[in-house]
């Protein structure tokens, strides 16, 4: 990571995990940082609860996806605006594990990220292959087109609110992380597809974050690549002991 340009983001995935009553201990046990950026994705249901379990920490809470409908007659939905109006102004979207079980369209995840950025909120817009798509050398095309589909309802994006993770979907939950050298060279293109959509003085601020079994023991040596700014953690931040032992390792990196 380059920290001379671009903040540290740690995150939290808590997936479909959790139950009610489960964020005040959790918030006790987790490493504070003062230079390192943490959020929190949790289920909908935890959000209130997890909002007043962290207010008096750094720590934000996030949502795991959001409507990219303002309110109406929209069943099941959750709009930007009642998420910030809970205290929570941080986002996933696009994230495979949506795009898969809930069928979410490349404009569909475009809608939502203008949604939310509209609203205020700050969006960690999640992109990633399958094994298929590297198997066959595709992975530089198709993360080139879910960018440039996410961010093609924007006039402008707001960088200060603004980070991507590369997921690899072959790596997430399964024990082996991407190689930093290919976790390294996904996000150098990464930064180069956003240089070309968004210009460079933008894209050289916007964190990327690396995603798919992260762990204490892998975290420094992807961090230690030059474009990688930060890392999205699923099963080793469902306990504070391995979540903070990544934040720490975020911090030592910096
Ligand atoms: P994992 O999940 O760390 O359990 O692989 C990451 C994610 O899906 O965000």
């Amino acid at each position: 990571m380059n920290t001379s340009i671009r903040k540290t983001v740690i995150g939290g995935n808590w997936k479909l995990n959790g139950m009610p009553g489960d964020c005040d201990a959790f918030a006790k046990a987790l490493a504070v940082s003062d230079s390192v950026e943490v959020f929190l994705a949790l289920p909908y249901l935890l959000l209130p609860e997890a909002v007043r379990s962290f207010a008096d920490s750094p720590v934000q809470i996030a949502a795991q996806t959001v409507s990219q409908f303002a309110s109406g007659a929209y069943t099941g939905e959750i709009s930007a605006a009642q998420l910030q109006a809970c205290g929570v102004s941080y986002t996933l979207i696009g994230h495979s594990e949506r795009r898969q079980y809930g069928h979410e369209s490349d404009e569909e995840i475009a809608a939502k990220v203008k949604a939310a950025l509209d609203s205020g909120m700050t969006v960690i817009l999640c992109v990633g292959e399958g094994w298929g798509i590297r198997g066959e050398g595709q992975q530089n095309r198709w993360i080139a087109r879910q960018l440039k589909a996410a961010l093609s309802g924007l006039d402008q994006l707001p960088a200060e609110r603004f980070c991507v993770a590369y997921e690899p979907i072959w790596a997430i939950g399964s024990g082996c992380a991407a190689s930093p050298a290919d976790a390294g060279a996904m996000c150098t293109h990464i930064r180069a597809c956003l240089t070309a959509l968004l210009g460079k003085d933008k894209a050289d601020r916007l964190p990327l974050l690396y995603g798919g079994s992260v762990s204490p023991d892998n975290v420094s040596d992807l961090l230690a690549c030059p474009d990688v700014d930060g890392a999205l953690v699923g099963g080793a931040s469902l306990r504070p002991d391995s979540f903070s032992a990544i934040i720490r390792a975020a911090e030592a990196a910096r």
